[in-house]
């Protein structure tokens, strides 16, 4: 039996990165996947190499700061596929700035995306999995939710934000047979690291704090991402699951 058999997943910012990998292996895995994105061509791209492997997928234009948007998004979704069990909320952007350096734009920016965008998109399954008798949201933070690092202020306390409200959710959601859990991966080759991996400098710095002394491939968080969305996870709610090759353990 195939690990998410029979469920429907919404998975934000699906284009490419983390959220292409999970999109990949939720279909392996039997999954209906709505490959969710601002970048329409990039997520049907994923949809058609998806269908080429013989899976089942269909993509959705969404801006996941934008309410309207996901009421759209979850509708579209919502009448290819039926009712929308898994969600992943993984949009997200990156800011590496001190304090100083960040303006009050670039600030309201990143929320918008990485915090608002969690907040609108919970919201907007909520109705549908309590209707269908449940669901598991996984919200992806970053090491940065768990743990200080020099010059990603903004980015920093979106993550921590993401984090304890995920906690939030689990607790009133439980009843409805809804868990969220946050993932905390550490340094992960995606178009978002490419230019602080290509760096050798800041390369030395990161993966010099991380335990197994390498950046991951984003397959290796996806795995992580699968588990707490199947039913394998069926005790896991309000928990961090850190993918970080030992960064925070240290
Ligand atoms: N790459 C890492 O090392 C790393 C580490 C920890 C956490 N994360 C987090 O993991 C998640 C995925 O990161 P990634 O590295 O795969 O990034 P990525 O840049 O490769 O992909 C991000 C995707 O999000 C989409 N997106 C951006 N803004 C959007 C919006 N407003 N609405 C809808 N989609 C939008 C982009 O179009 C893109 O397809 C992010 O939340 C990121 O903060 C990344």
């Amino acid at each position: 039996m195939k690990r998410l058999q029979g469920k429907t997943a919404l998975i934000s910012g699906a284009a490419k990165g983390m959220g292409a990998a999970e999109a990949r292996i939720f279909a392996d895995e039997g999954a209906q996947v709505i490959v969710a994105d601002v970048d329409d061509a990039g997520a049907k791209a994923v949809v058609q190499d998806i269908k080429d492997a013989g899976g089942n997928a269909t993509a959705v234009h969404l801006d996941v700061s934008d309410a309207a948007s996901w009421e759209k998004a979850v509708a579209e979704g919502r009448t290819a596929f039926g009712n929308i069990n898994v969600l992943i909320n993984n949009a997200g952007i990156l800011l590496m700035k001190t304090v100083q350096d960040t303006t009050a734009e670039e600030w309201d920016k990143i929320f918008a995306i990485n915090a608002r965008g969690v907040f609108l998109g919970t919201k907007a399954v909520l109705e549908n999995m309590k209707a269908a008798g449940g669901g598991s949201i996984v919200n992806i933070s970053s090491i940065y939710g768990l743990v200080g690092a020099p010059s990603a202020a903004a980015y920093q306390a979106t993550k921590g934000a993401v984090r304890l409200f995920t906690k939030s959710t689990a607790a009133d959601y439980a009843e409805f047979n809804i868990r969220a859990n946050s993932v905390h991966p550490g340094v992960i080759r995606t178009a978002m690291t490419e230019d602080i991996l290509a760096d050798p400098t800041s390369e030395k710095e990161l993966l010099g704090t991380t335990i197994m002394q390498r950046a991951a491939q984003p397959e290796e968080v996806a795995r992580a991402v699968l588990f707490l969305a199947s039913d394998e996870a069926s005790f896991m709610t309000g928990s961090e699951m850190v993918v970080d090759g030992g960064y925070t353990a240290l």
